[in-house]
């Protein structure tokens, strides 16, 4: 019997797909069944018809939660749709295994394996294809300097015209991984003069590497597995005082500081705002439910300050790009599938694997991540012995119990 994988239309301002009809052609091709709920790729310009020509079905949105062995969602599905999820199912997708604790604790309660992208161990190599975090980062970081450039008043590059000439844009890029590279790089591109700043000092090469200035931070905030840790408060503070000063010289600045599993760190303080030129733009990737990097930044919104310094919350920026995004993600779930599978279409997610052991959240009834039992301030749990998930539906998968 084959494996049925199926994809959902995402909720809300999502206009991603997990899954695109090139991959869906690939999947078929790979034996398994696909099948998509109506609708679900037409945000992101993919209508129903090219799945239909990619040898897959589109079906309801029932058919496609009931019916499927896989889910492959980009955002944690409403929790009304979570309760319609059967034991046995896999849902894989940036299902925030580390700042929604509820929803993963709902999943492991029906049984669900879940597979979360934030848990992706990203520094081992076999996982880099799988890698959702950095491919939406890398989209996230060149549309921030798209969107700043278009709110900004003036013209990025230096401009030598016979009605005289324009000073360059001056850019500063707050977070230098991912998102914040990729940021400078399209920065530099239209013209403007960056500089990026980071507490990770590894950073500094990659920025230079780009033609970007790199500003020294006194706070060196290195943290496991090559992110950066949260800083205390006193850090927090030292840190702020110093990037009002570089921040007021600058006339753009794009923020992207990420701790995993927590607040996003507040770096740009009301004080900067206060001293910001007027038509200064913030653009804050990292604004959202949680917080963000700039005081005052709300998600999904521009907020105008009585100075003319405009603060835009961009915390999904990827979904704006939601074709080149799609297509990325999808690649990305198809490396999991890829991986996880046999040649007869048939899913074996290996506990013990480096790479599933970490991206697994629950399984069986149970939360199997290290870094969620973590956060749940549940004891460090043994890996468990691999399983082999049947291509069943219901009924089948029904009888299986917790183990
Ligand atoms: P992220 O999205 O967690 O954070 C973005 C940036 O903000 C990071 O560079 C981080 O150092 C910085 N940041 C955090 N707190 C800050 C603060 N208080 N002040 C200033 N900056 C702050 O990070 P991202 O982009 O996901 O990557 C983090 C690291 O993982 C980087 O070292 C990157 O090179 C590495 N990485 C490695 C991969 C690989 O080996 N294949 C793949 C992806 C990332």
């Amino acid at each position: 019997m084959s494996t049925i994988i199926s994809t959902l239309k995402e909720s809300g301002d999502e206009n991603r797909v997990a899954i695109t009809p090139d991959v869906a052609a690939k999947l078929v091709h790979n034996q398994f069944e696909v099948l998509i709920e109506k609708g679900a790729g037409q945000n992101a310009y993919f209508a129903d018809q090219a799945y239909e020509d990619a040898g897959a079905k589109v079906v309801s949105r029932d058919d496609a939660i009931s019916k499927a062995n896989l889910i492959a969602v980009v955002d944690q599905p409403d929790s009304e749709t979570l309760s319609k999820l059967h034991e046995g199912q896999i849902l894989i997708g940036l299902l925030k295994a580390l700042t929604d604790l509820d929803g993963i604790q709902q999943l492991a309660k029906q049984k669900v394996t879940a597979l979360s992208f934030e848990l992706l161990p990203r520094t081992i190599s076999r996982a880099q294809g799988m890698d959702v975090l950095s491919s939406q980062a890398s989209i996230a970081g060149y549309k921030a300097a798209l969107v700043a450039a278009d709110k900004f008043a003036r013209y990025f590059p230096m401009m030598i015209t016979a009605a005289g000439t324009a000073k360059p844009a001056k850019v500063l890029v707050l977070g230098t991984g991912v998102a914040g590279l990729q940021a400078i790089g399209t920065a530099k591109r239209l013209g403007a003069i960056v500089s990026g700043y980071d507490v990770r000092p590894a950073s500094r090469g990659e920025v230079e590497s780009l033609g970007a200035q790199f500003l020294t931070s006194s706070v060196s905030a290195v943290g496991e597995g090559g992110y950066a840790r949260q800083l205390s408060a006193d850090e927090q503070q030292k840190q702020q005082a110093e990037l009002i000063g570089f921040i007021k010289q600058n006339d753009i600045v794009i923020t992207t500081a990420q701790v995993p599993g927590r607040k996003p760190p507040l770096l740009v303080p009301q004080e900067a705002i206060d001293n910001a030129k007027p038509g200064s733009v913030f653009v804050d990737l990292a604004a959202s439910d949680l917080g963000g990097n700039v005081a005052g930044s709300k998600t999904d919104q521009t907020v105008v300050t009585d100075s003319g310094v405009q603060i835009i919350g961009a915390g999904n920026l990827a979904s704006e790009m939601a074709t080149s995004a799609s297509e990325m993600f999808s690649k990305n779930v198809q490396a999991v599938i890829n991986d996880v599978s046999d040649k007869d279409a048939q899913i074996k997610i290996d506990l013990e694997d480096d790479v599933m052991s970490q991206l697994v959240a629950t399984d069986h009834g149970e939360i199997i991540s290290d870094r969620v039992r973590k956060a749940l301030n549940l004891p460090d749990k043994q890996p468990a012995k691999a399983e082999t998930v049947p291509a069943d539906t219901d009924e089948e998968s029904a009888e299986k119990g917790d183990q």
